[in-house]
């Protein structure tokens, strides 16, 4: 059986992946040998079972048989850590990042990435399956771009302390930051600003706390959030290490709800992103505007194909009303309102309510309104549902936060619309929502699964539900 640890030559290497506190294996800890994995758990540890429990490995993959040191102080599940591999996954490689065994803001680069997608894959329809009772109808190609250098959005913490500046992502199971040179997972964009930002941290040792990186190539912004004030002098050296880069520059003091420059002058920050859009007499281009704190997709490439299949599933006619639910800057909305009559975006920060509306008229798009609500209140869906049901909504388009949509699931009943899409950052609050429609009277038609977060555990998925014929003639909308 070779060692895991002390493969010299072997792929593999010392990692952790998992999100929980770090394990202590004390004289408490059992070694147990020959455990197969059969899956990956949602934060990317290796599923295995032993006597009936269930137990989650860290370092261990599908396929794998491993050695492990395992931990049984929980009544339903255990804990290990694989120490060797007795067998090795074909899938597992050696992982880019110098940083990954330490950092915590990747969990899946030891993985090639079609078993990534795969493993993210075979976890949703599992909790479909078995939470929820469900199969989609038909599963379709995987949505992904680049495995590496995707990330549009991204917060660097910084901490000083007797040692130094450490400018990074939290280590693995750890309040500490790892620092970093670069990140493999960052834009190209992100990563020359590192350096420079480094020295003048090291240099100055303002109060910052993180650093906040968004935008693309060429329209690049960093926030820097401090809590002293930084004076004027600094604020200009800083600016004039980074004239040479495309960047703009902000500061952010506590939570203050405003922004200031290098000329401690305060600013409207905005940035800018752009979507094909794939209609039916064409492609269109369409542009957005966001401030450098609200909501964007992490992954353009990914969110174009994301916004192309959304169209594609909903099949939009011109007399078609939309209702967008949680939706931001109008990333779905704007370009959506090119393919139907009208669109009703509606969203819990009033700031991007009112950059939604600003993108709508940046595209000359009139056939738009947006609301702000909550989306997580009963009364407000109640109140939203009824206000809207007077329209005929043909289709609603869901992009909730990970908590998921609950509450507008419980009362979709109240409107029927005839088609859901459904985009989800979470599969259990995902199956958990899928059920309620499935209670309503839709099926599950279309999923894809979308490689939004590459070498890392996040999961999404956009879908299709449907309501069925006996529903949708049956005008049971409860207006009351
Ligand atoms: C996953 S993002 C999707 C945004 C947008 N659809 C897009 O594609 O960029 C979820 C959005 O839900 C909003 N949100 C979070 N909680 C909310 C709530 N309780 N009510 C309404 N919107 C909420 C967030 O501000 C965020 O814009």
């Amino acid at each position: 059986m070779a060692k895991f640890f002390e493969a010299k030559s072997s792929k593999h290497n010392k990692y952790r992946s998992n999100k929980s506190a770090p394990l202590k294996m004390g004289k408490n800890s059992q070694k147990i040998e020959a455990l197969p994995i059969t899956r990956l758990s949602d934060d990317g540890r290796g599923i295995s079972s032993y006597k009936g429990k269930t137990i989650f490995i860290d370092n261990a993959l599908p396929g794998e048989e491993v050695e492990a040191n395992v931990l049984f102080d929980k009544s339903n599940y255990g804990e290990g850590l694989a120490i060797a591999i007795s067998s090795e996954s074909t899938s597992r490689r050696q992982p880019q990042c110098q940083y990954f065994t330490q950092c915590g803001g990747c969990h899946l680069q030891h993985l090639d990435i079609q078993a990534q997608q795969h493993a993210k894959l075979e976890n949703v329809l599992n909790k479909l399956k078995y939470v929820s009772h469900i199969t989609p109808e038909n599963i379709l190609p995987v949505l992904s771009g680049d495995e590496y250098n995707y990330r549009q959005r991204a917060r660097l913490s910084v901490v000083f302390d007797k040692k130094g500046v450490s400018l990074g992502f939290r280590k693995k199971n750890s309040k500490e930051i790892i620092s970093i040179k670069q990140c493999e997972v960052l834009l190209p964009e992100f990563n020359q600003l590192i350096e420079p930002l480094y020295d003048w941290l090291v240099k100055h040792r303002p109060s910052v706390t993180h650093i906040e990186f968004s935008g693309r190539k060429g329209s690049v912004g960093i926030v820097i959030r401090h809590i002293k004030t930084i004076e004027l002098s600094l604020r200009k050296k800083l600016g004039e290490k980074l004239k040479n880069y495309a960047v703009a520059c902000w500061f952010q003091e506590k939570k203050a709800s405003s922004l200031t420059d290098t000329n401690d002058l305060l600013v409207a920050p905005e940035l800018d992103y752009n979507l094909q859009v794939i209609l039916e007499d064409g492609v269109r281009e369409v542009s957005f505007l966001y401030h450098p704190q609200d909501f964007i997709q992490t992954n353009a490439v990914v969110n174009n194909k994301m916004l192309n299949r959304a169209i594609d599933f909903l099949q939009a006619k011109k007399d078609h009303n939309i209702l967008d639910l949680f939706c931001g800057v109008g990333n779905f909305s704007v370009p959506l309102s090119l393919a139907c009559k009208h669109v009703i975006g509606v969203e819990g920060s009033d700031n991007m309510v009112n950059k939604a509306v600003k993108n709508a008229e940046l595209n000359a798009c009139a056939n738009l309104s947006f609301k702000k609500a909550n989306l997580f209140d009963e009364d407000v869906v109640k109140h939203l549902f009824k206000n809207v049901g007077k329209q005929k909504i043909e289709s609603i388009i869901l992009d909730p936060p990970r908590a998921g949509a609950k509450v507008v699931c419980q009362y979709i009943k109240k409107i029927y619309p005839k088609k859901i899409l459904y985009v989800s950052c979470e599969p259990n609050t995902f199956a958990r929502d899928a059920k309620v429609l499935v209670e309503n009277g839709y099926v599950l038609k279309k999923m894809s699964a979308m490689d939004m977060f590459p070498q890392t555990y996040h999961n999404e998925v956009i879908s299709l539900f449907v309501l069925k014929k006996q529903y949708s003639n049956s005008s049971k909308r409860e207006l009351s």
